[in-house]
């Protein structure tokens, strides 16, 4: 695996100037003077590998379209021993950003890097660390995160994971963070046009050229405006220290380009043709986030180079769903961002992206939608089944009607192609990976949740709503991921449990919400047969699920108690949504009656969500992952609502922190996870 500098020097020379080799140490020739001003997004690095990794910085300037940085690369904080002294270029093309790729790096260490402009001016000094060689049998820790939502929230979970990880022993801080998505929201709201919404202050994150309004929300249209957003999230002091202190590996989510948008088409609430859109999402996001995702325009670090695309109606879609129009199919290739991590001996981390290839929402039909109009946020999941599974249903024999206590509307899905969210390309591409991976824990880093969310209001006593849930069927409540992508989830699944694949598990973001449980393709009454664990860590700061509820969910519906348990000293209420999803709405409703979290819990229905072992609908902060040669380890830390930045040091009280822990299993055996509360209070969440 030892890559000579002959091998790096070819493979790396269509990058251009933006790229150095090391060489012996020695002291720093650079009088570098720090002026963060000059460098108002701080410095970052990237997808580290045993040998190399991606450093970044941003350095505007008023005079000129291209200017030199000198980056230096050292083996100690104060740069004595100073091992790479290159020239980094920076133009207007791309916004000022510089990458720089450093070669001949030793595996597993810790480096510092700045970079220093001709006069001196330097930026703040940032720590980066290497990927150890794959056979190397130490342990691997990584948090993944995702939606930080600065725009109506804080980024105290960052402080509190810098707070830590500078307090613990070496062989436990982390080695990388996981950037799952969401490190935008294009939708930006303006402070002097909305103050609050739920519990939350707006605060000034960018104002955006040349955009579109919807609502309240400014949404970008061209890469200055894109551009606008990343500078603003940028300024953010937890973010930037969080980024010079570990590398990160990144993949975008929705917000990266569109709220609801998918493949090249933009939509927030309407949807339109946003091939130039798409382009320029991904430039800004490969100018500010330091990866190794290829670009169409070759592999040159110093600038994207947008091939030009025009935004037109896609009329014509393959047998996968995939738009067959020549400036779609440009603008979701002009950076792809799935790609493989090998970290040591224990980490296959494969990366997927899920919203550049997926095929058409299969759940949009009105119609269907309006089955069970009381019971709020439910879907009947067998029709949830015969949508996703579209003219592949039942073998290839859909129903023509799907129906609902007796309501009938025509299939809207029998012609269409099954729901992909991975698209027919990289699916097989990600499989091909699962299948190769030789390390011993197989991560899908995956933006989005896996896990079921479902209900039973079959249930349910006579007489709470005036029509019946029919006794035949769960209820899912739809999150638009994986959650009721079957069938997808299902061939994923099969070919785990076919190729005898073992130590698989999925992280994801995207659900504001933390869950652990486990990869299964079935839930009772279908066979519960699990291939690998889930998980999915909550947000960073962006509202979710139960404080929209707390401010939403109607006072007087007869089944708020599923969702929200009124306290009758009038206190806050519990959030029993976490206890629906878990274990079902008698579990509930005797909660919201006597708050007797064990007489409620007795009443858990079996077959609702042995695939849960944990949910919380109103957590926020990040999860923790430790894997070695026998075990998996995700702990997630909960922090109060992140509504103001926390001033302290620790970035504020956690609320509880929960350990989830999985010893490797066997091909042919169940995984099983042991769940522990270490610190705090989880609520109705187990
Ligand atoms: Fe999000």
């Amino acid at each position: 695996m030892k890559i000579s500098r002959r091998s790096f020097l070819k493979t790396a020379t269509a990058i251009g100037a933006s790229l150095a080799w090391v060489g012996p140490a020695r002291g720093s020739r650079v009088h570098w003077h720090e002026r963060r001003d000059l460098y108002p997004q701080g410095v970052a690095s990237g997808d580290p590998d045993p040998h190399s990794v991606i450093l970044w910085t941003r350095h505007p300037f008023a005079q000129g379209t291209r200017q030199l940085l000198t980056v230096e690369v050292a083996e100690d904080e104060s740069f004595r021993r100073v091992i790479a002294h290159a020239q980094a270029p920076v133009s207007s093309a791309a916004d000022w950003t510089a990458r720089v790729l450093i070669g001949g790096l030793k595996p597993a260490r810790t480096y510092w890097y700045r970079f220093t402009d001709t006069d001196g001016n330097g930026s703040r000094v940032g720590r980066t660390i290497t990927a150890p060689l794959p056979n190397d049998r130490r342990a691997v820790n990584f948090t993944f995160v995702s939606c930080q939502d600065v725009n109506e929230g804080s980024l105290n979970a960052y402080r509190r994971m810098i707070y830590e990880d500078e307090r613990a022993p070496a062989a436990e801080q982390l080695d990388f963070v996981l950037h799952l998505g969401d490190f935008i929201y294009e939708v930006v709201e303006y402070p002097d046009e909305v103050k609050t919404r739920y519990d939350r202050t707006i605060y000034e994150v960018a104002r955006i050229p040349d955009g579109l309004k919807v609502g309240n929300f400014h949404i970008p249209l061209t890469v200055d405006g894109y551009r606008a957003v990343y500078k603003g999230y940028l300024a953010d002091p937890d973010l930037q220290d969080a980024r010079a202190r570990w590398p990160f590996v990144v993949i975008w989510d929705n917000h990266e380009f569109s709220w609801q948008g998918w493949q090249s088409i933009q939509k927030a609430g309407k949807s339109r043709p946003g091939q130039s859109i798409k382009v320029a999402a991904n430039q800004a996001w490969w100018e500010y986030l330091p990866s190794r995702c290829k670009k169409v325009s070759g592999p040159s670090l110093e600038s994207f180079d947008a091939p030009a695309v025009t935004n037109v109606a896609i009329e014509k879609w393959d047998e996968n769903g995939l738009g067959d129009e020549p400036n779609n199919l440009a603008a979701i290739n002009s950076l792809i961002g799935y790609r493989t991590y090998r970290y040591g001996k224990h980490l296959d981390l494969i990366i997927t992206d899920q919203h550049s290839y997926r095929s058409a929402d299969p759940f949009s039909d009105p119609a269907a939608g309006a089955f069970g109009p009381e019971f709020p946020s439910m879907f009947p999941e067998d029709v949830a089944q015969v949508l996703d599974g579209g003219r592949a249903f039942n073998g290839g024999n859909p129903p023509a009607e799907v129906s609902f206590n007796g309501a009938h509307v025509p299939n809207s899905q029998r012609n269409a192609p099954p729901q992909t969210i991975l698209g027919a390309e990289q699916k097989a591409w990600f499989k091909g990976q699962l299948r190769n991976s030789t390390a011993t824990w197989k991560i899908w880093g995956n933006s989005e949740g896996a896990l079921d969310p479902r209900a039973d209001p079959q249930n349910l006593p006579p007489g709470l709503t005036k029509e019946t849930w029919p006794k035949t069927t769960y209820a899912t409540l739809p999150t638009g991921d994986y959650g009721t992508a079957y069938k997808e989830r299902a061939e994923i699944y099969d070919l785990v449990r076919d190729a005898k694949i073992t130590g698989f598990a999925i992280v994801s973001g995207d659900r504001h919400s933390f869950w652990a449980g486990y990869a299964t393709s079935e839930l009772p009454p279908g066979k519960f047969d699990p291939v690998g664990l889930s998980f999915v860590g909550a947000s960073l700061s962006s509202a979710g699920t139960m404080e929209a509820q707390e401010h939403n969910f109607p006072k007087t519906d007869p089944l708020r108690p599923l969702f929200l348990a009124d306290r009758p000293d009038g206190a806050k209420p519990d959030w029993t949504h976490n206890m629906l999803l878990r274990h079902g709405v008698r579990s509930c409703l005797e909660y919201a009656k006597s708050f007797d979290l064990q007489r409620a819990r007795s009443l858990s229905n079996p077959n609702l969500a042995p695939h849960l072992e944990f949910v919380d609908l109103g957590g926020h902060g990040y999860a923790k992952v430790r894997l070695t040669s026998n075990e998996m380890r995700t702990e997630f830390v909960c922090i109060p609502r992140p509504i103001a930045r926390s001033e302290r040091s620790d970035g504020g009280p956690i609320r509880y922190r929960v350990l989830h822990t999985a010893a490797l299993w066997k091909s042919g055996e169940r995984p099983q996870l042991k769940t522990s509360v270490l610190e705090g209070d989880v609520g109705l969440a187990i």
